[in-house]
């Protein structure tokens, strides 16, 4: 069965990217089949790893065509595969708004590949809008990386909360959403970051698992920083350091193992 994972925020900035490549890098080392898929007007996932071979097109031809041939490009790291961005005009947006089946396309259209694949990685850019919508639409599962500085944390509340609950009513069209799982993102060791860390947990409490704060909590360090300058996954660059913190290996091998416990038992090489 392939799982769906689409990393979103409302917010710019929160590390959606970075979270989706390292957690792509991962999955591939681990021997899962992975694919990325950039859909994100600004193709950064599509240039984050080394391309081995480029196909002709991307994901605005996978979905307006709808084409399936030649839409996905290999990276150098074995089992990773991406969809790459190919509408710098942002002219999708305007394209799945004004097109009956726009939302619910993507998620029809990436299950043509769910054979080839154990996991889909869909990164999104951090504003509302109908390309958004149908990449929240077509995961099993939501990933969203919270920095524990107030501005996110209350971005997260009013504005994530609220897009999930504006497409609940597409359950009932056999599109359903969620569950969410809170990611607390670039964590500092500040008094600040810990109490809103707190709160975020606290407030995430009565929605039994609809939302959860994961507790697995990502450190800001420079590690994510250069590990993407040189176009490495993160738990590769960094897999021991000095001192009581853990090492990008060791944080990454744990949110796997708690957001996917079928995994347990696979080593990393
Ligand atoms: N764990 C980390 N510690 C420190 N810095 C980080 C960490 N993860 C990512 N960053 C840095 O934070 C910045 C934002 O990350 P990223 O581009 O992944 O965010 P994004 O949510 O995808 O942004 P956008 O909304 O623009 O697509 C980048 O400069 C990145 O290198
Ligand atoms: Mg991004």
């Amino acid at each position: 069965m392939t799982l769906k994972i689409t990393v979103m925020s409302t917010k710019g900035g929160v590390g959606k990217t970075t979270q989706t490549a390292n957690l792509g890098g991962i999955l591939a080392d681990l021997g899962q089949r992975v694919l990325l898929v950039d859909v994100d007007v600004q193709p950064t996932l599509s240039s984050y790893f080394e391309l081995e071979q480029q196909a002709e097109h991307g994901l605005s031809a996978l979905i307006t065509g709808p084409q399936l041939e030649d839409v996905i490009s290999h990276t150098t790291i074995k089992n990773l595969d991406v969809i790459i961005s190919d509408d710098p005009e942002g002219a999708l947006q305007n394209w799945i708004l004004h097109t009956p089946d726009g939302r619910v396309r993507l998620k029809h259209l990436l299950s043509k590949f769910d054979s080839e694949y154990d996991f889909v990685l869909i990164d999104t850019q951090g504003a509302v809008g109908p390309l958004q919508d149908a990449a929240v639409l077509a995961a099993d599962m939501l990933l969203s990386p919270i920095p524990p500085e107030i501005l996110s944390a209350r971005e997260f509340t009013r504005g994530t909360l609220g897009m999930l609950e504006r497409l609940q009513p597409m359950t009932y069209m056999g599109a359903p959403v969620g569950p969410l799982y809170g990611l607390i993102y670039r964590m500092d060791r500040t008094i600040d970051a810990q109490r809103i860390a707190r709160e975020l947990r606290r407030e995430s409490a009565p929605s039994k698992g609809q939302i959860r704060i994961l507790d697995t909590v990502i450190p800001s360090t420079v590690a994510y920083r250069e590990a993407a300058t040189s176009r490495t996954p993160v738990h590769r660059w960094e897999q021991r350091r000095s001192g009581p913190s853990a090492s990008a290996r060791e944080t990454m091998l744990a949110l796997v193992r708690e957001l996917f416990p079928h995994l347990n038992d696979v080593e990393l090489p």
